[in-house]
């Protein structure tokens, strides 16, 4: 049974044709999209949103002494960031910093991360007691490679639209907005192809999000991305991010041939098809052997591992490729975002079967890493988070 009514936006989303088994989150539709996508709702949007091409991400350490001016900052965030989804113009308290940019399927979404509840011992703004126990430190993983100036930080904004300066300047004005109250930790920018109908590649060159969590499928959704009834009740309708920077060795994985590609991943290159398969949504059948007797599915390809077992939980990915320019080599990769109901059941489990033994692990280093509550969407009037820290 659904714990909540799917939201206005999901049903536009269904009613625009993404319903079906064979539509993941990472596809999007062929039709022109809205240009606007409403901020306020049930849930916040940028979550359940079928994908945009550009991402903006930032991780904000909170400065501000008080739990009031906290809330201040977040009112603030809420006012900007509704407006410029909206895309009009900005009060005369504010201003437009880069004026005639389209709205371009904007969203924002504000997560909270451990920081928030307490910090270096401190329950500096008396919300201990608040923390979700969803709310996690991750365990440390084999090969993680994490960055402490790229690791934790307080909220997390994530600016999603058609338009890259969109994006990017979306979190730039709420970070002017926060002078004095938060300031940037770590930020990163990120781009999904094809622009158009099909399942986007990564920078491995594969199709990634086929096997997905159906974002027009309210049922799924309640059952492995909403918190509900489990969790505390100002969570309730929200979630919980995870997200990874996850540097690939796009040089060497160019030096590694196709069909050893195909064997590492677990997938046809081409057709996104499950190997030993043929059509790219089709089941996966990890029992299939080739002529040879061989598993179709290698023991330690990335889909075996990845894939739910039932045992765990399934989680939305929602990640954008990234390209750094680099120094010697490319630095790119791929921002893992991940949306779920728990991490512990979600994340935790999956990544702690894979960290150790899957073949895609050795192209792959995570050297930032965060986990934020995403709370509720936010109704007409109110701010975001305002049930956990008003
Ligand atoms: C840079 C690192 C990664 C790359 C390049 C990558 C790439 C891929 C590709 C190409 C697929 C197959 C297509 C699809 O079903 O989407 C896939 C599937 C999947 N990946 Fe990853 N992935 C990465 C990291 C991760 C991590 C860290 C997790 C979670 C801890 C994860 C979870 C999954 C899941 C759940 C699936 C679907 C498995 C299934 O077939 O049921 N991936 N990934």
């Amino acid at each position: 049974m659904s714990v909540f009514p799917s939201s206005r936006r999901g049903f536009v989303a269904g009613s625009a044709g993404l319903l079906g088994a064979a539509i993941s989150a990472g596809a999007r539709p062929a039709h022109a999209a809205p240009a606007i996508e409403p901020f306020h709702g049930l849930h916040q949007a940028g979550i359940a949103t079928p994908p945009q091409g550009f991402t903006s991400f930032a991780v904000f350490d909170v400065t501000a002494g008080t739990r009031g001016a906290l809330q201040a900052l977040l009112q603030r965030w809420t006012a900007a960031a509704a407006q410029m989804a909206s895309g009009e113009a900005p009060d005369a308290a504010d201003r437009d910093d880069a004026p005639g940019l389209p709205p371009a399927r904007l969203t924002l979404t504000f997560g909270f991360g451990a920081g928030l509840f307490e910090k270096d011992g401190r329950d500096r703004f008396g919300l201990r007691a608040r923390r979700p126990a969803s709310l996690i430190d991750l365990p440390p993983f084999a090969g993680d490679a994490l960055e402490p100036a790229r690791t934790g930080g307080d909220i997390s904004v994530q600016a999603c639209a058609e338009d890259p300066q969109t994006a990017f300047h979306a979190v730039r004005r709420l970070a002017r907005i926060a002078a004095g109250d938060a300031r940037i930790r770590w930020a990163q920018a990120g781009f999904l192809s094809p622009r158009g109908a099909g399942t986007p590649r990564n920078l491995l060159g594969f199709k990634d999000g086929t096997q997905n969590v159906n974002v027009a499928d309210p049922f799924a959704l309640d059952t492995f991305v909403w918190s509900g009834l489990e969790g505390p009740a100002a969570m309730r309708g929200g979630t919980y991010l995870v997200a990874r920077r996850i540097r690939l060795a796009v040089e060497r994985w160019d030096a590694v041939v196709v069909s050893e590609q195909e064997r590492i991943i677990g997938r046809r290159k081409m057709s996104g098809a499950p190997a030993g398969g043929e059509r790219e949504f089709e089941a996966e059948r990890f029992d299939r052997r080739d002529a040879d007797g061989r598993l179709a599915i290698a023991a330690d390809a990335h889909v075996r591992l990845a894939s739910y077992d039932g045992s765990g939980a399934r989680i939305l990915r929602r990640g954008y490729s990234y390209e750094d320019g680099g120094v010697g080599g490319y630095e790119a990769g791929l921002l893992f975002m991940a949306y779920q109901k728990d991490p512990r059941s979600g994340f935790v489990k999956m990544f702690g079967r894979m960290a150790g033994s899957d073949r895609l692990m050795p192209f792959t280093t995570h050297v930032g890493s965060g986990v934020f509550a995403v709370p509720p969407g936010v109704a007409a009037g109110g701010w975001v988070g305002e049930a956990l820290i008003g």
